[in-house]
């Protein structure tokens, strides 16, 4: 169904700001996501017309978009923002989602393939490929739809590699950018794909203006596959930048000193007991994360200094994600498993070595980031992370900062942060201990820099910025 709202700025992602679940009556219940993008998009003010065009990603969200006929859904529900959502068939959905976004795109950038058996691109592949173009078409359809004579339309991540081509034909006149929140993978791996399909994700993108990564590396890497697949002096009339996302402070400062948080706070304390250290992790639940090599390194670090035993606790929060995918399922009871097994392996009548929780609750993460003093991340590879930005500034005492050589925070919390090495897992085990260790006013010095490097590129200054390079030439 068609709706022009004459938008001057346009939004498109696959997840949008709201979703909606079926009550047992059969009524809607509105929810509403957080995320940068969210309160990016609101540093642009009401003044400013602008639509978020979205997905609708399950039952609830089918019946919502139905009952909006097609057009914007209710502003109540999504408090102010204009958003349509598109009810796209769902196994076309489906294909593209899981099949391609997630099983391979998110494969191929995160570099996760156990490479003997895997990837196999094969007719079911194809298949589910032209589910992939048929997702992209939709949005590219409703944006042309939606949006007003010469707006900006900031399209987001890999679920939308083909749109921003597929914009610029039906729409010339539009200002098109593409923004990436993975990493891109180095030219060597992005080529396990279909020559034929690699060529068509880059020139999807390069039908924006202007394509932009989370850091200078993944920007890099996304020029090198332009020249290995499509040939040298590629990308030509796309412009690429990069927009480091940080941590939004005034949000977070203000949000982790409510009571809900004080209140899990008290139940946290307990069951790490009183005088202990903290190492603290919170992941949604990503093969990328590396949660288990870190359980790993912990269990390490409990062998090889003896002295840490009962005197320290790992907290360890893995949110379920994408429980479709068998293999994200499996990743779950083996983070379980291997928590279960330090347990019993080390516990002690009033000392639990893990205190793993699976159940997301964002009360009880920003709880266990005053309590860090130790902040663990990872990744074997991460767009950015916002953890790693996040925990410096919400600790009540400041904390070390473990964490990965492959994630984007490291561009620019190296410094101050204790760099690991994600598949070392005796250098990670090492590094804890190091951390543990670290005299307090240094942790407090370094989480003070942390916490400021973390929180010098908030989501609207983020997001403003890119709008504001769509028209800058230059940039
Ligand atoms: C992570 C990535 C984003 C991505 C999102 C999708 O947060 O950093 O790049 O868009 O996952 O997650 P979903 O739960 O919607 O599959």
């Amino acid at each position: 169904m068609s709706s022009t709202h004459g938008a001057e700025v346009l939004v498109a992602s696959n997840r949008g700001p709201v979703s909606y679940e079926t009550g047992e009556d059969g009524s809607l219940r509105a929810k509403r996501g957080g995320g940068g993008l969210v309160s990016g998009l609101s540093a642009i003010g009401p003044e400013t017309n602008a639509v978020w065009v979205c997905a609708a990603l399950g039952d609830g969200d089918r019946a919502a978009v139905r009952r909006a006929e097609g057009g914007l859904l209710p502003e109540a529900d999504t408090g102010g923002q204009r958003v349509r959502m598109l009810d796209i068939d769902p196994e076309v959905f489906a294909a593209a989602y899981n099949g391609i976004a997630n099983s391979v795109l998110w494969f191929v950038h995160h570099m996760l393939y156990q490479t003997p058996l895997e990837p196999v691109f094969d007719a079911e592949f194809r298949r589910q490929w032209a589910a992939y173009e048929a997702y992209n078409r939709a949005f590219a359809k409703a944006l042309a739809e939606e949006a007003g004579e010469g707006a900006a339309v900031l399209i987001q991540d890999y679920h939308l590699a083909l749109a921003p081509r597929m914009l610029r034909r039906l729409r010339p006149d539009l200002r098109i950018g593409h923004f990436s929140h993975t990493p891109w993978a180095p030219a060597e791996y992005f080529r396990l794909l279909p020559d034929d399909i690699a060529a068509e994700l880059l020139t999807g993108i390069l039908g924006a203006d202007r394509a932009a990564f989370l850091t200078r590396r993944w920007a890099d890497a996304f020029t090198e596959c332009c020249h290995a697949v499509l040939g040298p002096g590629i990308p030509a009339g796309t412009r690429i930048g990069v927009h480091g996302l940080g941590a939004d402070a005034d949000f977070l400062r203000e949000r982790s000193h409510r009571p809900d948080v004080a209140e899990r706070m008290a139940a946290l304390r307990a069951e790490i007991g009183e005088g202990r250290r903290t190492i603290v992790r919170v992941d949604r639940t990503e093969l990328s994360k590396n949660i288990v090599r870190g359980l790993l390194a912990y269990r390490q670090l409990l062998d090889e200094h003896p002295e840490w035993r009962e005197k320290v606790v790992h907290v360890a929060f893995a949110y379920p994600s994408r429980q479709d995918l068998a293999v994200y399922r499996e990743y779950t009871a083996e983070v379980q498993r291997v928590a279960e097994e330090i347990n019993s392996a080390y516990g002690t009548p009033g000392w639990i070595p893990v205190v793993l929780h699976v159940k997301d609750d964002f009360a009880r993460s920003l709880a266990a980031y005053r309590l860090a003093d130790v902040a663990l991340v990872n990744p074997i590879r991460d767009g950015m992370n916002l953890v790693a930005k996040e925990v410096p500034v919400v600790s009540d005492e400041g904390c070390a900062l473990v964490l990965s050589r492959e994630a984007g925070a490291h561009e620019e919390m190296g410094e101050d942060a204790l760099t690991v090495n994600p598949y070392d897992i005796t250098g990670t085990a090492e590094t804890l201990h190091t951390a543990l260790t670290m005299p307090a006013e240094e942790r407090a010095e370094r989480s003070k820099r942390l916490a400021a490097a973390g929180t010098a590129l908030p989501p609207a200054r983020w997001f403003l910025d890119q709008l504001h390079a769509l028209d800058d030439q230059s940039s």
